[in-house]
């Protein structure tokens, strides 16, 4: 297999902290710790955008205040039913909420409704996280 070389244009704030992290997780060089995280996108976005079965949570962070969001959130998730388990709902303080959902479903379905719920305004963190059903581990 043909190997290209190329070089990467990095300020150097944000190369200093990749040179500390990748020394941390043990990596030879530069070049072999960028393969790792080219392939795990690579993997991430075959696996958001394929039709195998895959569980996962969603985490969303938001402020209970903000006008229609709670309304908008449970009514993407209501049309979604199949895909939604289990939720639940922490008051984090007097305004902020914590919902964390477990998902369930073709991957590329569950990265759907993942993005309209963290994409919905209002929203301030959110994050998916996708593992396996275990079929297929054993
Ligand atoms: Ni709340």
């Amino acid at each position: 297999m043909a190997t290209t070389r190329f070089g990467i244009s990095l300020d150097d704030t944000l190369l200093k902290r990749f040179d500390r992290l990748i020394d941390a997780k043990g990596y030879e060089s530069r070049s072999e710790a960028i393969r790792d995280l080219i392939r795990d996108t690579i993997v991430k976005d075959e696996w958001e955008a394929g039709s195998a079965e895959a569980a996962g949570t969603i985490t969303l962070l938001y402020d209970h205040h903000t006008r229609e969001l709670q309304d908008t959130l449970t009514h993407i998730q209501h049309r979604h039913h199949s895909l939604v388990q289990s939720s639940m709902h922490i008051h984090l303080d007097e305004h902020f909420c914590l919902e964390i959902l477990v998902v369930r479903g073709k991957g590329r379905d569950v990265k759907k409704i993942a993005d309209r719920l963290i994409g919905t305004k209002g929203v301030k963190h959110g994050k998916l996280t996708l593992t396996s059903t275990g079929k297929g581990l054993a």
